[in-house]
């Protein structure tokens, strides 16, 4: 069997030796953080029971090919006409360019096909498919592939939505995305209480809030309040805490979506009080042994099960040195349920936890 997979763009390493966790395999294409592997075991299969932290897809290839330069497209449709495609169904083309010989991008490629295949009776369409048709060319050699559509999404994240693009313009920040594709990727289903550590300039606890969590938001920068109660969602600041007489934070989320703390995680914690945490989301950019401490050392104001969704920075390429620290201070508390690199993390990976 031959499969299509790729990681993001910091951990090509060790997407090589998180396959090898799967199974034996055969390199056939190695391009960056993509590859194109050989194998005699179902990789979805095994990848199903041990989810791998770095593959952000993995697509079978049913057929490939060389390209025949000359007939350049024409090859391409060949091959496609060697899959079993279905007549009826709504077939979105994917043409993944990974280092084309030739002026064609990949959605020229995937237009010029997607006429073809109209004239041929199919129906190519790019909203709501019922099948994915891949195809990845590279080093003048085509593979090619397909599968449903929702097979796939339930599998993978799914590979064409662009949480990015989707929000747009109301975005606070590019972060939002990660804490998007955390609720969908660990199927997050919650409501209650969130503490938000690391907040500014305010993407998470702006998701968070339009979820429906009350948010306390945790950082001595400012958010960005015009962007956030442009959302209909109402904020509160407060800075200047006193140890000797602590806040009452349950209090004032009565009546305010999002409470700004503006302060240090480290120091805000001993001046507030406030409890039936159902959820702590980290986004600290600090080493993640000071991040997952601090988190241990203030637990008192969560409630069992809580959901942690925490990203560990990477400082380094050994990722896993980084992770297995994380999780060796956050063990003796919290159930890991799942580490993966999502496809908005930049060196970094995302833990998903439970409160014990
Ligand atoms: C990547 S940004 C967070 C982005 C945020 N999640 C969003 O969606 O907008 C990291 C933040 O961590 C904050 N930070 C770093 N150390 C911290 C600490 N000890 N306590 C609280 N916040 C901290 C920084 O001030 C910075 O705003």
């Amino acid at each position: 069997m031959m499969y299509f997979i790729y990681s993001g763009m910091f951990f090509e390493r060790s997407l090589y030796g998180d396959l090898l966790e799967l199974g034996k395999f055969r390199v056939l294409e190695h391009e960056r953080n993509a590859m194109i592997i050989e194998t005699e075991r179902d990789f979805i299969k095994e990848h199903d029971k041990k989810p791998s932290m770095f593959v952000h897809g993995m697509f079978r290839m049913d057929v490939s090919d060389d390209i025949d330069e000359g007939r350049y497209v024409d090859s391409l449709y060949d091959m496609v006409r060697r899959l079993k495609l279905p007549k009826g169904k709504k077939i979105r083309i994917e043409c993944y360019n990974v280092n084309s010989k030739k002026g064609l991008s990949a959605k020229q490629i995937e237009m010029e096909l997607s006429d073809r295949l109209r004239k041929d009776g199919y129906n190519p369409e790019m909203i709501s498919p019922d099948v994915l048709l891949y195809l990845v060319l590279v080093n003048m050699r085509c593979y090619a592939g397909i599968e449903s559509y929702r097979k796939l999404e339930q599998k993978f994240l799914n590979p064409l939505r662009h949480y990015g693009s989707e929000t747009g313009e109301r975005m606070v920040s590019r972060a939002e995305a990660k804490l998007l594709e955390a609720f969908d990727v660990f199927r997050i289903k919650g409501k209650g209480i969130a503490i938000d550590l690391g907040a500014a300039p305010g993407g998470w606890s702006m998701v968070l809030a339009k979820k429906g969590y009350k948010v306390v938001a945790i950082d001595n920068a400012d958010l960005e309040y015009e962007k956030i109660e442009g959302q209909r969602l109402s904020t509160k600041v407060l800075t200047n805490l006193k140890k000797t007489k602590k806040t009452d934070i349950n209090e004032m989320l009565r009546n305010v979506d999002i409470v700004h703390i503006r302060e240090n995680a480290n120091t805000a914690f001993q001046k507030i009080s406030l409890k039936g945490v159902t959820m702590i989301a980290d986004d600290m950019n600090i080493e993640p042994e000071q991040s997952a401490q601090l988190l241990m050392d203030y637990l008192g104001f969560a409630k069992k099960g809580a959901h942690l969704v925490m990203t560990v920075k990477c400082i380094s390429k050994r990722v896993s040195k980084h992770v297995s620290k994380a999780e060796g201070i956050l063990g003796p508390r919290f159930r890991i349920k799942s580490v993966k690199e999502l496809p908005n993390n930049r060196q970094e990976v995302t833990l998903f936890a439970r409160l014990v």
